[in-house]
């Protein structure tokens, strides 16, 4: 197109290329509206593990799902510059460029599966998870979904989605959280705090409750 408008040499041409100018400038918000539709094609790397509309999986693979895409695109930042830990995500985030990381995160985002399959956990669990989530316990944790949002569905940027998040991925991270809260002292208000607060008992009640919440 611009090469047209550089060579409108009569009237008409010009005519047919602000025309043309104009039907681009009406398709090109759409195409942008569709990049969270259309999954990049780098999705195919991630849905081996995640699925391929990020689920995740029982084996401990995080539900990506519907959380939000700064949230998403930070997390995938760090582990390309090696921040945050993880043998798996390291060597895969290397690859992908910043524009591969912020189409992936939107197209995520978007997505809404079904739970992961899973075996259902224990119902003692789930009921004292549930009253964790919501009212916190008398060892001084705080409820989970004062910082987590409504129902677990995250809270802006800072605060990651936890529901529907599999077992085995929440008990990994709150783990992880509490070695780092052991190496170092926690700042008040973070996730390493409230982990350093938890009992193992806790940590099992959070993560079936979580496994067995649909996001919404
Ligand atoms: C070989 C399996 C595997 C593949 C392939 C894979 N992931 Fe992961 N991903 C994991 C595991 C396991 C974790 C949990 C890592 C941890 O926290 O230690 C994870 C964590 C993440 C997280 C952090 C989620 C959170 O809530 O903290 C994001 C974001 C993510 N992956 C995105 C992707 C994207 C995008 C792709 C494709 C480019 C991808 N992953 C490919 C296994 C995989
Ligand atoms: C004071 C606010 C606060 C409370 C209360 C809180 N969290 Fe968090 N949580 C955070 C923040 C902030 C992060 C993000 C930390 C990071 O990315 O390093 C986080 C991260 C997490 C993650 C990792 C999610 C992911 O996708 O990687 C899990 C799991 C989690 N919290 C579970 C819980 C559970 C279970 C409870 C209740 C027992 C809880 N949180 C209570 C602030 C909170």
């Amino acid at each position: 197109m611009l090469f047209a408008v550089c060579r409108f040499a009569r009237a008409r041409d010009f005519f047919l290329s602000v025309r043309m100018g104009v039907v681009f400038m009406l398709i090109f918000p759409f195409s942008l509206l569709s990049l969270a539709a259309t999954p990049p094609a780098s999705v195919q790397i991630c849905a081996a593990c995640h699925g391929s509309s990020g689920a995740g999986s029982a084996a401990g693979v995080p539900r990506i799902a519907g959380m939000n895409a700064d949230y998403l695109a930070h997390a995938l930042t760090m582990f390309k510059a090696g921040t945050r830990r993880s043998d798996v995500m390291q060597p895969i985030a290397k690859t992908l460029s910043d524009a591969d990381i912020n189409a992936l995160a939107h197209f995520f985002s978007a997505q809404n599966p079904p739970l992961a399959p899973a075996p259902a956990p224990a119902t003692d669990l789930v009921t004292a998870g549930n009253t964790l989530a919501m009212h916190g316990g008398d060892n001084g944790v705080p409820a989970c979904f004062s910082c987590h949002g409504e129902n677990g569905r995250g809270n802006g940027q800072r605060f990651p989605g936890i529901a529907g998040e599999p077992d085995a991925f929440v008990v990994n991270r709150l783990h992880e959280f509490q070695v780092r809260a052991k190496a170092d002292t926690p700042k008040p208000g973070s996730m390493t705090e409230v982990a350093s607060k938890l009992t193992e008992e806790q940590i099992h009640a959070a993560a079936a409750f979580l496994s067995v919440t649909q996001p919404h």
